[in-house]
Order: structure tokens, then C-alpha cells, then sequence
């Protein structure tokens, strides 16, 4: 079994797609070994995505991700990064496929709905950064 860290980001939450985002994450199969609502604060969302802070991106990201309360978790399955990812879609709801959660509740690039790691090493750092091994089941 593969481990992915995933978050629901404040503009999902706030428009109330929580819990039918958590229906299709365990309808794909995904076991939910951990999960809490948060709310980052500025330097917390900077820290968390320090590897964009060269990018264009970085101000408008950084003050969307604390924005708000978010849903923080991780997800279990065989082959969890890359099929979290393809549940995802495309990082623009524009270019995302049918039936991925940014074609159904993203807006746009800056309000995308959902996160997910990109490999093995950032799912365990990206995991590390929000839960404890004991909140991990
Ligand atoms: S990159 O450059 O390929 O590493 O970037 P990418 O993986 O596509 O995106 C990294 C995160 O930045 C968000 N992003 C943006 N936010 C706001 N505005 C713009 N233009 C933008 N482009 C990318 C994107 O949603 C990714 O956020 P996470 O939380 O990792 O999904």
C-alpha cells in the first residue's frame, strides 16, 4: 500500500464540497489513514510551499491556501500518488478530464479545489508537516 498527503483547499471547503469530495475519495477505494481541518496562516502556507517561492504563483497561492479552513489529509491505496492525482485532474479545471475533482469543483488555476504530492518523498514531508505519527492509523 502507497501513502499520499491530499488537501481539500478553502474554496472547496467554503462552498461545502467536504463531504461529497470525501464520497468520492472512498468510492475510488482510498482508505483516509488521517484527516483534520486546519487553517494555515500566511507563513504557515509559505512554508508549506516554499519550493514555488521563485514562481509568479507564489503570492496569489500562498494567500488563497490561508484564506481559509482547509482539509488536510492521507490517503491510502495501492498506486496512491499517481491515482490521487488522476482523481484530481489537470491543476486547471479548464484542462481537467471528465468526472476528476477539478472539473467538478474547481473555479479556475488559483481556486483548484484539491492538492495532492507529487512522489513519494513529498507525500512523507508534506505528511510530516501536518500530522503526527500518531494521528496516522
Ligand atoms: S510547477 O511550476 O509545475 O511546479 O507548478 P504546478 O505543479 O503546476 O503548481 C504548483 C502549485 O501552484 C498552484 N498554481 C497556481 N496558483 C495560483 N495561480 C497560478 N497561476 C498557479 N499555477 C499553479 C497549483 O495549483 C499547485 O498547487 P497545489 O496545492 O500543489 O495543487
Amino acid at each position: 500500500m502507497e501513502k499520499t498527503f491530499a488537501i481539500i483547499k478553502p474554496d472547496a471547503v467554503s462552498k461545502g464540497y467536504t463531504g461529497e469530495i470525501i464520497s468520492r475519495i472512498e468510492k475510488k477505494g482510498f482508505k483516509i489513514s488521517a484527516m483534520k481541518k486546519i487553517k494555515m496562516d500566511k507563513k504557515t502556507a509559505e512554508s508549506f510551499y516554499a519550493v514555488h517561492k521563485e514562481k509568479p504563483f507564489f503570492e496569489a497561492l500562498t494567500t488563497f491556501m490561508s484564506s481559509g479552513p482547509a482539509v488536510v489529509m492521507v490517503l491510502e491505496k495501492e498506486n496512491a500518488i499517481a491515482e490521487w492525482r488522476e482523481l484530481m485532474g489537470a491543476t486547471n479545471p479548464e484542462d481537467a478530464e471528465e468526472n476528476t475533482l477539478r472539473k467538478d469543483f474547481g473555479k479556475n488555476i488559483d481556486n483548484n479545489a484539491v492538492h495532492g504530492s507529487d512522489a513519494p518523498e513529498t507525500a512523507d514531508i508534506e505528511t510530516r508537516f501536518f500530522f503526527a505519527d500518531i494521528e496516522c492509523v
